[in-house]
């Protein structure tokens, strides 16, 4: 690349040496016969300043130019890098020649320098990436999308990419987007049945909800896996924390047991929140300031802590004891609803919590029966503000405790005839968990919807873009 990025000027020592700045305008101010205009590529957080001075020789079409910027056109200035006299920045460009590369029309351009709502941006979702929230919402992501494979390449995991489409249901939950290429029109307008012989898999086929299922294959083979890719979930819920697209990280561990799963999930985690804070330090100081007030603070004492562990019952009896403040009571047997989590982890536990051991009802079929033939070895990471952010469990290995459970669920044994091969062949104890990549990013930035941490979101009703 010929042309320095933002950042790596930003890093140089001002010695009036000639550089080249690209980017798009955020501001253009006028002074008497100064006209600073501040440039941003996107690189890092801060925009650089270039400054020209109209009473110096500059060429004219130079001058047409810096007339014609305005906020949101691309530029190329051509300058010397100097220190700044303006507080706040230690260098600026001082301007020689400037290019208005692609204008961008004040009269249209829908992001003037004023604070828009995240529900505007989202109506211009192609935009907003010009903003400071979601340029630094889009770099934390990709450090940590980047961070998640050196964790796990580090400690001798594989990547493996599991399928999209899939015949199986991992979660059981039945919400499952279907892929088929048969005419809808057509078949509504026959009223006969659905052939699904004349479908492209000849068999219902979806969009896979998790890579758990095939990662256990591979973890037992590989022995440590992992998986980072989309998934998909049609449930109906218009939530803050929910999309019916998100990314998820499903590391799968053989001959590895709950307790090793927890400690892996946790390592995990301050990992990431640890690279969060040295390497997205500028994002980090926008959110604190900005969108989450005492987020850094935070983020450095999670790292310090150690989780706290909670069984199931435990945690029902802990909200028990609260019963009267919660909309949904609390009872063994329920599901635990977002304002129990909240409790948990902000009220009880002040950090993140790990549940374990829920009961069996309320879990997928594959996780690992306990001797008390109740509750499973199921283990949730909770968080404050957000609730669950990891699922996970140790994985019924045994054959004939997971047919009965596959039975008792009204599946069918020969939708799951490979994966119960896993337990007729080398089946070894093995467990592993899903961090949901959008709640770890709303997590580590303080953002407070989900629609706002992925470039594109989508839920319920929409899918623009
Ligand atoms: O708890 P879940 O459903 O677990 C699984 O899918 C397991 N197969 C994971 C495993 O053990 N390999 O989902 C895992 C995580 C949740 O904790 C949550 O962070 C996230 O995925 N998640 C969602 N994120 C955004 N939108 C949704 N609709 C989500 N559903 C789950
Ligand atoms: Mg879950």
């Amino acid at each position: 690349m010929k042309n320095p990025l933002i950042k790596e000027l930003l890093a140089l020592e001002p010695q009036g040496q000639e550089v080249h700045v690209q980017g798009w305008v955020r501001t253009k101010r006028e002074l008497k016969n100064l006209v600073f205009i501040e440039v941003n590529d996107g690189s890092c957080f801060r925009s650089i300043q270039c400054t020209f001075d109209l009473n110096t020789p500059l060429d004219e079409p130079s001058r047409e130019a810096i007339k014609e910027i305005s906020t949101g056109a691309a530029v190329h200035i051509e300058g010397k890098l100097v220190p700044s006299p303006a507080e706040g920045q230690p260098l600026e460009v001082a301007g020689t020649r400037a290019v208005l590369v692609g204008p961008a029309p004040a009269e249209s351009y829908p992001l003037q320098k004023k604070r828009h709502s995240f529900e505007f941006l989202r109506e211009i979702a192609h935009l907003r990436a010009r903003t400071n929230t979601f340029g630094a919402v889009a770099r934390v992501r990709s450090r940590l999308a980047f961070a998640i494979h050196q964790f796990f390449q580090s400690r001798g995991f594989q990547y493996i990419h599991t399928p999209i489409i899939t015949a199986s249901d991992c979660e059981g939950a039945g919400a499952m987007f279907q892929v088929t290429t048969l005419d809808l029109e057509g078949l509504a307008r026959s009223g006969k049945p659905v052939d699904y012989t004349k479908d492209f898999f000849g068999k219902p086929s979806y969009l896979t909800v998790s890579g758990q299922l095939e990662a256990e294959t591979y973890a037992t083979a590989l022995s440590r896996v992992y998986t980072f890719g989309p998934t998909f979930r049609a449930e109906n819920s218009n939530t803050t924390r929910h999309l019916a697209e998100f990314w998820m990280v499903e590391p799968e561990v053989a001959f590895a047991h709950l307790e090793d799963d927890m400690e892996l999930a946790e390592e995990f985690l301050k990992e990431l929140f640890t690279v969060a804070l040295t390497d997205c330090r500028e994002d980090l100081e926008f959110f604190d300031s900005r969108i989450q007030n005492g987020i850094i603070r935070t983020l450095e004492q999670v790292v310090q802590s150690r989780f706290t562990h909670m069984t199931y019952t435990d945690a029902i009896r802990e909200l028990e004891k609260k019963a009267d403040r919660f909309e949904f009571k609390p009872s063994w047997g329920c599901d635990l609803q977002s304002e129990h989590e909240k409790y948990l982890t902000e009220e009880v536990a002040h950090g993140p919590v790990i549940v374990t051991d829920y009961p069996k009802e309320i879990k997928a079929f594959y996780m690992k029966l306990n001797d008390d033939g109740k509750t499973v070895r199921a283990m949730d990471v909770l968080v404050p503000r957000l609730g669950e952010i990891i699922g996970g469990s140790e994985r019924e290995e045994r054959l004939e405790v997971l047919e009965r459970r596959i039975l008792e669920l009204g599946m069918k044994l020969e939708d799951y005839w490979w994966y119960l091969d896993l337990r007729r062949f080398g089946t070894v104890p093995h467990a592993g968990f899903g961090l949901g990549f959008e709640r770890l990013i709303l997590y580590v930035t303080g953002m407070t919807n989900i629609r706002d941490v992925i470039p594109y979101p989508r839920a319920v009703g929409q899918a623009d873009f």
